[in-house]
């Protein structure tokens, strides 16, 4: 599994603690380092320039952190192919890959400890997506996003009443 990891100002300690804890563990992940020799370049740029990467198949898995991880997500959400979310809790994180089959983790540098953080990673990156009954809510989700990119068919829409 090929992972990156990307990071703001607000989350430069946060990213080295869980670069780190992923090297120790022998994966193979990369640090973007988007912002190396930028003047502090906004979350904005940052999250997009990894969302493209994820887009563009270089890797499997991908990790944002911001303060909050709130505006990471935001951003990663607008490239198609990427579905991200956020998790400060061990739970929430084995559910963005089951059930919701998300490719990018966001979390906040200010809003949870190192500790907690490596927990939160190492759950979603062991889970994979179940499948059965939440295979076509995420292949409507993948539907409505592909409307939504390519809005040639307008009216169309697999949303049930
Ligand atoms: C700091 O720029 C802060 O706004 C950012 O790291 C993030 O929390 C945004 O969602």
């Amino acid at each position: 599994m090929k992972i990156c990891i990307d990071c703001d100002d607000a989350a430069v300690n946060l990213k080295k603690v869980i670069y780190d804890h992923l090297k120790k563990q022998g994966l193979d992940v990369t640090d973007l380092e988007y912002s190396k020799g930028k003047e502090n370049p906004y979350y904005g740029e940052i999250g997009y320039n990894l969302a493209k990467a994820m887009q563009a198949g270089q890797y499997d898995r991908g990790i944002l952190i911001c303060g909050t991880g709130l505006g990471m997500a935001m951003i990663a959400n607008k490239v198609e192919g990427v579905f991200a979310g956020t998790c400060h809790d061990v739970f929430s994180a084995e559910r963005l890959k089951k059930s919701n089959d998300a490719n990018v983790l966001t979390m906040g540098e200010r809003v949870i400890g190192p500790e907690l953080a490596k927990m939160i990673v190492d759950a979603w990156l062991k889970s994979e997506f179940s499948g059965g009954g939440s295979a076509p809510k995420v292949e409507q989700l993948r539907e409505l996003e592909r409307l939504s990119f390519h809005p040639t068919n307008e009216g169309e829409s697999p949303c049930k009443k």
